[in-house]
């Protein structure tokens, strides 16, 4: 059996569990979603959004990409974000990074990845906006695990300066930010950054006329 045949194998063991448990299961579930969150996440296949929240099918809206970014020119992300804020309403955006994180530490090198060099760039600028504090960390895993941090702040500080976002927050109080960082190393979620609905900005991205 090749490695992807499992797959598919596990696939209908899941699905008969599922039915087992709750005949209902798939029809209540195929009628409509209505999860509570935005989850933007990290690709790594290490940090799989239901399984480390305890999470169903239905709980968790979401979008993963390298280094769990918030690009604001990147249609992908921000057709996410509409559809989840707009149609979904979700109540909270979570902005997950994880320590040994391999997006922040290739971008905190000088290696040449080619087309990944252009998202790695976001990250660098990151580490420009902070780097006073960076370079004063002298350990190297200290120092990324900060720039994780970090990271995952400046990406909620993002989603703050979308339209998206200021436009929600101005009509419905929604839906409330948060910067979570996930330990690889024991599997513990810890909260780093939050925007209440309505935190103030800087003035300079705020829009007028939403
Ligand atoms: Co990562």
């Amino acid at each position: 059996m090749t490695s992807y045949q499992r797959l598919f194998l596990e696939n209908k063991a899941w699905a008969k569990e599922k039915l087992t448990d709750d005949p209902d299961y798939f029809n209540r579930l195929a009628d409509l979603q209505s999860p509570e969150f935005l989850w933007i996440g990290c690709s790594d296949s290490r940090v799989p959004a239901n399984e480390i929240t305890g999470t169903q099918p239905g709980e968790i809206f979401v979008h993963r990409n390298i280094a769990n970014m918030v690009v604001h020119t990147d249609l992908n992300l921000l057709s996410v974000l509409q559809y989840a804020v707009e149609v979904l309403k979700v109540k909270h955006v979570i902005v997950c990074g994880h320590y040994g994180c391999g997006g922040v530490k290739a971008a905190m090198t000088n290696h040449n990845m080619g087309i990944i060099n252009k998202w790695l760039r976001n990250i660098k600028d990151v580490h420009r906006f902070h780097r006073e504090e960076i370079d004063s960390i002298s350990n190297e895993n200290l120092k990324i695990n900060r720039m994780i941090e970090l990271n995952v702040q400046e990406q909620v500080m993002n989603l703050a300066k979308t339209s998206i976002i200021q436009k929600a927050w101005k009509h419905t109080q929604l839906p409330h930010l948060h910067g979570w960082v996930y330990d690889i190393k024991d599997g513990i979620t810890k909260p780093i950054f939050e925007m209440e609905a309505g935190t103030s900005i800087d003035s300079i991205y705020e829009f007028d006329d939403l």
